[in-house]
């Protein structure tokens, strides 16, 4: 019998869903090609922070997100793929290789979690006070460990406040380096650009009363009394290791528990302030009482709807054979 490969309108299908995934200050440092059969996601090298990723790690948590959407995708037209994580010691900006596994109908779950990509997006406004239902809690604990990660949902204003030391710790350390704050400015768009932040969808400039730290992507201020929830709904989201395979794992994990945030009508923004500053994660590890790492700390709750971010056209993304993958920005 012949090995079932995967074709050019598989490598469409599985990119058009992978550009929707998060990246940091949406860089969207992933390339996508077709090779021996099988879809592969590589890392952009040109377009790693090179001061707020400087490990890479941004990197990874993105190429794992746009893998699993990739998955998603090619699940929901039929043929679900198996993962390889870094299948080419040689080639190591291979972050992951799909290759197609026997043809099924999709699940429902698939179905659900294919349609939220396009209606996800990052909402950094405040949210309304009611709570998450415990039905949802229970779902997005059990996406994140069907994906072999951990999501700890901080629980009590204890909680959430020494996390909220912890976080807003960790963003002063981050914003005293003006070489941190010409990269995030140099993301921040005021045009149309298919790449960086809008400034529309910045959250508003800080209060002294604001419990999270926020990215300033914009220098807007609130509308009087809009201020954020007083007690938001904290999750951490974390595997077992800190490996570069655990982070693209993590990666995979947190866009399963963002598309499950999603499917369930609630957002989210993620504020990774305490997983830069390695101090700051020791500090989140230390006070989970976990043996594992932190890879991403998200904000949840009810909030009205938000503009989703542009992304580059699908066929930026595709390599053609002999290509560089690296890209220009
Ligand atoms: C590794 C990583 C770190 C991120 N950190 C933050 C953050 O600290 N603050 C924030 O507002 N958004 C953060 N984001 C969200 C990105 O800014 C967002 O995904 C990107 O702008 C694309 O927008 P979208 O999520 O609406 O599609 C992060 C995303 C990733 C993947």
């Amino acid at each position: 019998m012949n090995t079932p490969t995967f074709d050019a309108s598989a490598l469409r299908i599985a990119a058009v869903a992978a550009v929707r995934a998060p990246s940091m200050h949406n860089s969207q440092p992933w390339r996508l090609r077709l090779h021996d059969g099988g879809i592969e996601i590589l890392s952009d090298t040109a377009r790693q922070l090179a001061i707020a990723d400087s490990t890479g790690w941004a990197v990874r948590i993105a190429c794992g997100a746009a893998t699993f959407n990739a998955r998603m995708a090619l699940a929901v037209a039929g043929t679900p793929a198996a993962v390889r994580w870094r299948p080419y010691p040689a080639e190591p900006e291979v972050l992951a290789r799909l290759t197609p596994v026997q043809p099924r109908p999709a699940t429902y779950a698939e179905q659900d979690l294919h349609a939220a990509i396009p209606r996800r997006t990052s909402n950094r406004k405040p949210f309304r006070p009611e709570p998450v239902p415990s039905g949802v809690r229970l779902a997005l604990i059990e996406a994140a460990h069907a994906e072999g990660a951990w999501l700890d949902l901080l629980v009590g204003m204890t909680a959430l406040s020494g996390f909220a030391e912890i976080a807003q710790s960790a963003d002063r350390v981050l914003r005293r380096d003006p070489a941190y704050q010409a990269e995030l400015a140099g993301w921040t768009r005021a045009d149309a650009a298919t790449d960086g932040v809008p400034a529309t969808v910045g959250a508003p400039v800080a209060e002294p009363q604001d419990l999270l730290p926020q990215r300033a992507f914009t220098d807007r201020r609130r509308a009087p009394g809009r201020d954020f929830e007083p007690e938001p709904l904290v999750a951490v989201l974390g595997v077992a290791g800190d490996r570069l395979i655990d982070q693209l794992v993590a990666g995979q994990a947190l866009q399963r528990v963002l598309l499950t945030v999603t499917g369930a009508g609630l957002a989210c923004s993620m504020i990774s302030q305490p997983i830069e500053v390695p101090a700051a994660r020791d500090q989140l590890r230390i006070s989970l009482r976990r043996a594992g790492t932190p890879q991403m700390t998200l904000r949840i709750g009810y909030g009205d709807p938000s503009r989703p971010t542009p992304r580059r056209e699908v066929d930026d993304v595709l390599v053609r054979c002999g290509e560089p993958v690296a890209t220009r920005r």
